[in-house]
Protein backbone atom coordinates (compact mmCIF):
# COMPACT_ATOMS: atom_id res chain seq x y z
CA UNK A 1 0.00 0.00 0.00
CA UNK A 2 1.26 3.37 -0.75
CA UNK A 3 1.97 5.82 2.19
CA UNK A 4 0.06 9.06 3.34
CA UNK A 5 3.23 10.26 4.02
CA UNK A 6 4.30 10.06 0.27
CA UNK A 7 4.07 11.75 -3.23
CA UNK A 8 6.16 9.82 -5.15
CA UNK A 9 3.20 7.70 -6.82
CA UNK A 10 2.11 10.45 -9.51
CA UNK A 11 -1.77 11.00 -9.65
CA UNK A 12 -3.92 11.24 -12.75
CA UNK A 13 -2.78 13.46 -15.24
CA UNK A 14 0.55 13.76 -13.37
CA UNK A 15 2.33 11.67 -15.56
CA UNK A 16 1.27 14.20 -18.73
CA UNK A 17 2.74 17.12 -16.99
CA UNK A 18 6.16 15.59 -15.39
CA UNK A 19 8.72 16.27 -17.79
CA UNK A 20 7.63 19.40 -18.53
CA UNK A 21 7.73 20.02 -14.80
CA UNK A 22 11.26 19.22 -14.49
CA UNK A 23 12.13 21.10 -17.66
CA UNK A 24 10.47 24.02 -16.22
CA UNK A 25 12.51 23.48 -12.78
CA UNK A 26 15.80 22.99 -14.03
CA UNK A 27 15.13 26.08 -16.28
CA UNK A 28 15.69 23.45 -19.96
CA UNK A 29 18.23 21.51 -18.42
CA UNK A 30 17.25 18.56 -17.15
CA UNK A 31 18.01 16.46 -20.48
CA UNK A 32 21.32 17.95 -20.13
CA UNK A 33 21.64 17.00 -16.51
CA UNK A 34 20.44 13.48 -16.82
CA UNK A 35 22.74 12.54 -19.29
CA UNK A 36 25.58 14.04 -17.55
CA UNK A 37 24.25 11.32 -14.44
CA UNK A 38 24.25 8.15 -16.53
CA UNK A 39 27.47 9.22 -18.22
CA UNK A 40 28.87 8.86 -14.89
CA UNK A 41 27.29 5.43 -14.33
CA UNK A 42 30.21 3.50 -16.38
CA UNK A 43 27.17 1.81 -18.70
CA UNK A 44 28.82 -0.47 -21.56
CA UNK A 45 27.49 -1.93 -24.51
CA UNK A 46 25.74 -5.11 -23.92
CA UNK A 47 24.75 -4.71 -20.10
CA UNK A 48 21.60 -5.34 -18.61
CA UNK A 49 19.90 -2.48 -16.63
CA UNK A 50 16.60 -2.34 -14.52
CA UNK A 51 14.89 1.15 -13.57
CA UNK A 52 12.99 0.87 -11.08
CA UNK A 53 10.13 3.63 -11.08
CA UNK A 54 11.09 4.58 -14.88
CA UNK A 55 8.55 7.39 -14.96
CA UNK A 56 7.88 8.49 -18.59
CA UNK A 57 11.27 6.90 -19.64
CA UNK A 58 13.03 9.76 -20.87
CA UNK A 59 16.36 8.50 -18.36
CA UNK A 60 15.84 4.42 -20.22
CA UNK A 61 16.34 6.14 -23.05
CA UNK A 62 19.53 7.61 -22.70
CA UNK A 63 20.43 3.70 -21.01
CA UNK A 64 19.18 2.61 -24.07
CA UNK A 65 21.89 4.48 -25.98
CA UNK A 66 24.96 3.00 -23.94
CA UNK A 67 24.09 -0.25 -23.83
CA UNK A 68 23.50 -1.47 -27.62
CA UNK A 69 21.28 -3.11 -29.33
CA UNK A 70 23.03 -6.49 -27.70
CA UNK A 71 22.19 -4.72 -24.00
CA UNK A 72 18.60 -4.74 -22.29
CA UNK A 73 16.78 -1.65 -19.94
CA UNK A 74 13.50 -3.37 -18.49
CA UNK A 75 11.73 -0.03 -16.34
CA UNK A 76 9.08 -1.22 -13.59
CA UNK A 77 6.50 1.42 -12.42
CA UNK A 78 2.93 1.30 -11.14
CA UNK A 79 1.14 4.22 -13.07
CA UNK A 80 -0.29 3.08 -16.62
CA UNK A 81 0.25 6.82 -17.42
CA UNK A 82 4.00 6.38 -17.04
CA UNK A 83 4.20 3.38 -18.61
CA UNK A 84 2.27 4.56 -21.45
CA UNK A 85 4.16 7.66 -21.97
CA UNK A 86 7.34 5.72 -21.48
CA UNK A 87 6.12 3.22 -24.18
CA UNK A 88 5.64 5.38 -26.53
CA UNK A 89 9.04 7.56 -26.18
CA UNK A 90 11.26 4.46 -25.84
CA UNK A 91 9.15 2.75 -29.18
CA UNK A 92 12.31 3.03 -31.56
CA UNK A 93 14.65 0.81 -28.80
CA UNK A 94 13.99 -2.97 -28.92
CA UNK A 95 15.88 -3.82 -26.19
CA UNK A 96 13.69 -1.74 -23.49
CA UNK A 97 10.44 -3.26 -22.29
CA UNK A 98 8.49 -1.62 -18.90
CA UNK A 99 6.29 -3.66 -16.92
CA UNK A 100 3.81 -2.36 -14.31
CA UNK A 101 5.11 -3.54 -10.93
CA UNK A 102 4.86 -2.19 -7.00
CA UNK A 103 8.87 -2.00 -6.56
CA UNK A 104 8.54 -2.38 -2.96
CA UNK A 105 7.38 -5.83 -3.31
CA UNK A 106 8.93 -9.23 -4.30
CA UNK A 107 10.12 -8.97 -7.70
CA UNK A 108 10.63 -11.91 -10.17
CA UNK A 109 14.01 -10.81 -10.75
CA UNK A 110 17.26 -13.13 -9.22
CA UNK A 111 20.93 -12.04 -10.36
CA UNK A 112 19.94 -10.95 -14.19
CA UNK A 113 21.50 -7.22 -13.68
CA UNK A 114 24.58 -6.11 -14.07
CA UNK A 115 22.93 -2.59 -12.79
CA UNK A 116 20.33 -1.11 -11.23
CA UNK A 117 19.11 2.59 -11.44
CA UNK A 118 16.30 4.06 -9.08
CA UNK A 119 15.80 8.07 -9.60
CA UNK A 120 14.03 10.49 -7.58
CA UNK A 121 11.87 7.21 -6.34
CA UNK A 122 13.48 6.72 -3.01
CA UNK A 123 12.66 8.96 -1.13
CA UNK A 124 8.97 8.38 -1.01
CA UNK A 125 9.01 5.38 0.86
CA UNK A 126 8.58 4.74 4.60
CA UNK A 127 11.74 2.93 5.90
CA UNK A 128 10.47 -0.87 5.73
CA UNK A 129 9.43 -0.11 2.00
CA UNK A 130 12.93 1.24 1.36
CA UNK A 131 14.25 -1.86 3.10
CA UNK A 132 12.03 -4.21 0.24
CA UNK A 133 13.39 -2.21 -2.31
CA UNK A 134 17.14 -2.44 -1.59
CA UNK A 135 16.54 -5.99 -0.79
CA UNK A 136 14.69 -6.45 -4.45
CA UNK A 137 18.03 -4.62 -5.45
CA UNK A 138 20.73 -7.15 -4.44
CA UNK A 139 18.21 -9.99 -5.62
CA UNK A 140 18.09 -9.14 -8.64
CA UNK A 141 22.03 -7.98 -9.13
CA UNK A 142 24.18 -9.90 -10.73
CA UNK A 143 27.32 -10.82 -8.12
CA UNK A 144 29.47 -7.69 -8.45
CA UNK A 145 26.62 -5.33 -10.13
CA UNK A 146 26.41 -1.91 -8.77
CA UNK A 147 22.90 -0.31 -7.58
CA UNK A 148 22.61 3.34 -8.50
CA UNK A 149 20.31 5.76 -6.18
CA UNK A 150 20.03 9.29 -8.03
CA UNK A 151 18.49 11.62 -5.37
CA UNK A 152 18.63 13.94 -2.52
CA UNK A 153 21.71 14.13 -0.92
CA UNK A 154 21.61 14.16 3.15
CA UNK A 155 21.78 17.86 3.92
CA UNK A 156 19.70 20.36 6.54
CA UNK A 157 17.30 21.57 5.08
CA UNK A 158 16.82 24.82 7.76
CA UNK A 159 20.17 26.27 6.16
CA UNK A 160 18.69 26.09 2.47
CA UNK A 161 18.68 29.24 0.47
CA UNK A 162 14.77 30.60 1.79
CA UNK A 163 13.27 30.19 -2.14
CA UNK A 164 14.63 26.40 -2.37
CA UNK A 165 13.49 25.83 1.52
CA UNK A 166 9.65 26.62 0.76
CA UNK A 167 9.89 24.90 -2.68
CA UNK A 168 10.94 22.15 -0.84
CA UNK A 169 8.52 21.96 1.47
CA UNK A 170 5.74 23.33 -0.46
CA UNK A 171 5.96 20.40 -3.44
CA UNK A 172 7.61 17.91 -1.36
CA UNK A 173 6.69 15.07 0.89
CA UNK A 174 6.95 14.35 4.49
CA UNK A 175 9.00 11.13 3.75
CA UNK A 176 11.09 13.71 1.40
CA UNK A 177 11.73 15.63 4.04
CA UNK A 178 12.79 12.43 6.43
CA UNK A 179 14.79 11.21 3.89
CA UNK A 180 17.25 13.92 4.22
CA UNK A 181 18.71 12.71 7.83
CA UNK A 182 18.82 8.98 6.55
CA UNK A 183 22.05 7.52 6.43
CA UNK A 184 21.27 5.63 3.14
CA UNK A 185 24.71 3.63 3.10
CA UNK A 186 23.89 2.44 6.68
CA UNK A 187 20.49 0.67 5.32
CA UNK A 188 22.48 -0.33 1.95
CA UNK A 189 24.93 -1.90 3.97
CA UNK A 190 23.01 -3.75 6.68
CA UNK A 191 21.39 -5.47 3.12
CA UNK A 192 25.03 -6.83 1.87
CA UNK A 193 25.95 -3.43 -0.31
CA UNK A 194 29.62 -2.40 -0.14
CA UNK A 195 31.90 -0.48 -2.14
CA UNK A 196 29.98 3.01 -2.18
CA UNK A 197 30.77 5.84 -4.15
CA UNK A 198 28.90 9.37 -4.20
CA UNK A 199 28.75 12.40 -7.02
CA UNK A 200 26.78 15.03 -5.80
CA UNK A 201 25.15 18.05 -8.39
CA UNK A 202 23.60 21.22 -7.56
CA UNK A 203 25.60 22.42 -4.87
CA UNK A 204 25.53 18.90 -3.18
CA UNK A 205 22.16 18.80 -2.93
CA UNK A 206 21.15 15.77 -5.39
CA UNK A 207 23.52 12.51 -4.92
CA UNK A 208 24.08 9.56 -7.01
CA UNK A 209 25.36 6.88 -5.34
CA UNK A 210 26.71 3.95 -5.97
CA UNK A 211 26.54 0.45 -4.06
CA UNK A 212 27.87 -2.69 -5.38
CA UNK A 213 26.52 -5.83 -4.69
CA UNK A 214 29.85 -8.38 -3.62
CA UNK A 215 31.24 -10.83 -5.80
CA UNK A 216 31.18 -13.54 -3.40
CA UNK A 217 27.59 -12.85 -1.94
CA UNK A 218 27.62 -12.19 1.73
CA UNK A 219 23.92 -12.73 2.60
C1 LIG B 1 9.26 11.27 -9.21
S1 LIG B 1 8.91 10.08 -10.44
C2 LIG B 1 10.55 9.65 -11.03
C3 LIG B 1 10.51 9.04 -12.41
C4 LIG B 1 11.88 8.74 -13.00
N1 LIG B 1 12.61 7.79 -12.21
C5 LIG B 1 12.67 9.99 -13.19
O1 LIG B 1 13.73 10.13 -12.58
O2 LIG B 1 12.25 10.82 -14.01
C6 LIG B 1 8.46 8.69 -9.44
C7 LIG B 1 8.02 7.49 -10.27
O3 LIG B 1 7.93 6.36 -9.39
C8 LIG B 1 6.74 5.65 -9.70
N2 LIG B 1 6.33 4.92 -8.50
C9 LIG B 1 5.89 5.45 -7.34
N3 LIG B 1 5.65 4.50 -6.45
C10 LIG B 1 5.93 3.32 -7.06
C11 LIG B 1 5.88 1.95 -6.66
N4 LIG B 1 5.47 1.63 -5.44
N5 LIG B 1 6.26 1.01 -7.54
C12 LIG B 1 6.66 1.35 -8.79
N6 LIG B 1 6.74 2.63 -9.23
C13 LIG B 1 6.37 3.59 -8.38
C14 LIG B 1 5.76 6.74 -10.12
O4 LIG B 1 4.68 6.23 -10.86
C15 LIG B 1 6.66 7.67 -10.92
O5 LIG B 1 6.72 7.31 -12.25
Amino acid sequence: MPSARSKVEIGPGGARYYDLFLNVLSLGQYSHFIKGVIEKMGIKPGQSILDLGSGTGRNDCFMAEKVGSQGRIVGLDISDEMLDRARKRCCKYANISFKRQRIELSLPYKEEFDKLFISFVLHGFEDRQKLGITRNAYQALKPAGAFYILDYNEFDLGRVWFPLRWAFTRWECQLAAEFLKLNIKEMLHSQGFTDFEEKFFLKGHLRLLKAVKPSVSTT
